[in-house]
């Protein structure tokens, strides 16, 4: 499992590179068209560090329900949809070979690779060893964009998604990353001496980036996400909170 950084080719470490470049096949699934510019670094990527010779399958991703009535089990059914696709490649390895799967930013983080990789080991049809290399998160590139911190010193941090911070302001921090946000869940807190990092497409070359006191720049990023998601077709965008 290679993390691949959050869309700038650069961000491939030397130890990505090398695990591409000693890789036999790539599995690539593919999640509509609006992905497709996601779908298309990743080929760039094998053109320029796979060996020659290597197999490239490409499936369909399953199609996920995204406004689901029970979150937890919908995410389990798409998950088991996904782990026989996986199954299914590396059964077709040759023994000794390395199949690869390319993950977007750092494995770590809110990626369900490792999780459905997980659930095909524990079925049993198929045996494997298999690696992480971890990759540059689009924290971390969004946040050199800024320049700035992560943390403040000695002090936590939280990383939360778009659907949580719109329910409340998390207990006891003060900085609070938030990714996967559909839904502007920034606006909920425009009472709060808040300020935000916000990035689009960060490393791309259609890169957006806000920062200033959230009350002062909130509009203009709710204007500039819409237009831009409809100009695209897609978003991707994450942002640092800080308070006080
Ligand atoms: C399914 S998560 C995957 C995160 C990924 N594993 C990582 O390390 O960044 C997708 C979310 O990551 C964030 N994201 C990924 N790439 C991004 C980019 N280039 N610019 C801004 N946000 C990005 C967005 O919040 C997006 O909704």
């Amino acid at each position: 499992m290679i993390g691949i950084g959050a869309g700038d080719p650069d961000h491939l470490t030397l130890q990505a590179v090398k695990a591409i470049g000693a890789a036999d096949a790539f599995l690539i699934l593919e999640k509509g068209e609006e992905k497709a510019d996601l779908t298309g670094l990743r080929r760039a990527m094998l053109d320029a560090h796979a060996r020659p010779g290597h197999r490239l399958v490409e499936g369909r991703d399953p199609d996920r329900d995204r406004t689901p009535a029970e979150y937890a089990p919908t995410v389990d059914g798409w998950r088991s949809a996904r782990a026989e696709i996986f199954e299914r490649f590396i059964a077709d390895l040759a023994d000794g070979e390395t199949g690869a799967f390319l993950v977007w930013g750092d494995p770590s983080l809110y990626d369900s690779t490792l999780a459905i990789l997980d659930e095909v080991l524990e079925r049993g049809r198929v045996a494997f060893e298999h690696e992480v290399v971890p990759g540059i998160s689009s924290v971390s590139a969004l946040l050199a964009r800024h320049r700035t911190n992560l943390n403040r010193v000695g002090r936590p941090v939280q990383i939360t998604t778009g659907r949580r911070l719109a329910e409340g302001w998390p207990q006891d921090v003060d900085d609070v990353v938030v990714m996967l946000d559909a839904r502007h869940a920034f606006t909920a807190h425009l009472d709060q001496d808040l300020f935000i990092y916000w990035g689009a497409y960060v490393g791309t070359p259609d890169e957006i980036l806000v920062s200033g006191r959230l009350a002062d720049v909130a509009g203009r990023i709710e204007e500039l996400r819409t237009e831009a998601r409809a100009r695209k077709g897609w978003i991707m965008d994450t942002y640092l909170l800080r308070r006080g």
